[in-house]
């Protein structure tokens, strides 16, 4: 299957109703998820379209420290009824809409689909008429971190060109294909120290994932290594707003409107749809 093709199945993916609930994931830890992931909202709120980032990394949580945002309540106090959306939902840096997952394992096992209603409902009280919701994964492969990627819509993965991170995020899409999830999923190499190692080693990646485990990869495109990135955390003030015109902004910006163009018209069930469909995996 070439890129066209992919990018066509991508596409097709995106053709329900509601927000494209994408998972940001990574096998190994500190490839730029967070980094990733808190710059490509803002980047897609630019291009117009209304970005949430779900932080879902439960051990090493950053999100809140990259957005300077705090806020007090998590998803799973909303779905347990315990406090209201509006709670748990802070606006970020750059128009940005953002919300902790907090250890949310137990209320999702114990969802039930009134929660669920009521969370659509909140939502659009909100005026969170999302396009995208992007869910921080933390690193690793385990169940909950499995169930979590197979439940979004698609998957985003971050790699970076060195061998273990290569060979970390190999493993986790190992551990997808033996659970025979049919998901999109789209890579990203970040902190590439020139374009021809990006290309080189996603080459090699995407052709690695498609001899042994089937997986057609959309390369989504190279984010440059850039000091700023780091600067950025720093003034808690994400990239793209303190250092728009630094290589990996640009890298960034680029990626999203590439992201943003393979949309037709929208996605499936949303958030909602998403914590279902987790409920649901908990029972197999
Ligand atoms: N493109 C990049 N260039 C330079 N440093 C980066 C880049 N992307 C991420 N980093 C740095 O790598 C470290 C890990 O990034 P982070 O986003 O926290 O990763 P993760 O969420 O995957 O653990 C941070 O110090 C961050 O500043
Ligand atoms: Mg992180």
């Amino acid at each position: 299957m070439d890129q066209a093709e992919s990018l066509r199945k991508l596409a097709k993916t995106k053709q329900k109703k509601g927000p494209t609930v994408a998972a940001v994931a990574s096998g190994k830890g500190g490839t730029g998820k967070t980094s990733f992931c808190v710059n490509l909202a803002i980047a897609l709120s630019g291009l117009g379209k209304s970005t949430m980032i779900i932080d879902a990394d439960l051990g090493l949580s950053n999100v809140d420290v990259m957005l300077d945002a705090h806020p007090k309540h998590n998803i799973g106090e909303v779905l347990q009824g315990l406090v209201p959306l509006s709670e748990a939902v802070c606006k970020g840096h750059g128009g940005i809409w953002y919300v902790s997952g907090g250890s949310g394992e137990e209320a999702v096992m114990r969802i039930r689909r009134d929660m669920l209603k009521s969370l659509q409902k909140q939502m659009a009280e909100l005026g969170a008429d999302l396009d995208y919701i992007l869910i921080d994964c933390g690193a690793g492969v385990n169940e909950t971190m499995l169930r979590m990627i197979a439940s979004a819509d698609e998957c985003l993965l971050v790699v970076t060109p060195e061998p273990t991170a290569i060979t970390d995020a190999f493993v986790l899409l190992k551990m997808l294909a033996a659970r025979r999830e049919k998901l999109a999923i789209s890579f990203v190499m970040n902190r590439a120290d020139t374009p021809l190692e990006a290309m080189t080693m996603s080459r090699y990646f995407k052709n690695i994932v498609s001899k042994y485990l089937g997986f057609e990869l959309y390369f989504l495109g190279q984010v440059a290594f850039d000091k700023n990135v780091v600067n950025s955390i720093n003034k808690q003030m994400p990239l793209m707003l303190s250092y728009p015109n630094s290589p990996a902004a640009k890298d960034i910006l680029r990626i999203a409107g590439q992201y943003a163009n393979v949309e037709t018209p929208r996605a499936s069930g949303g958030l909602s749809g998403f914590f279902e469909k987790i409920a649901m995996r908990y029972g197999k």
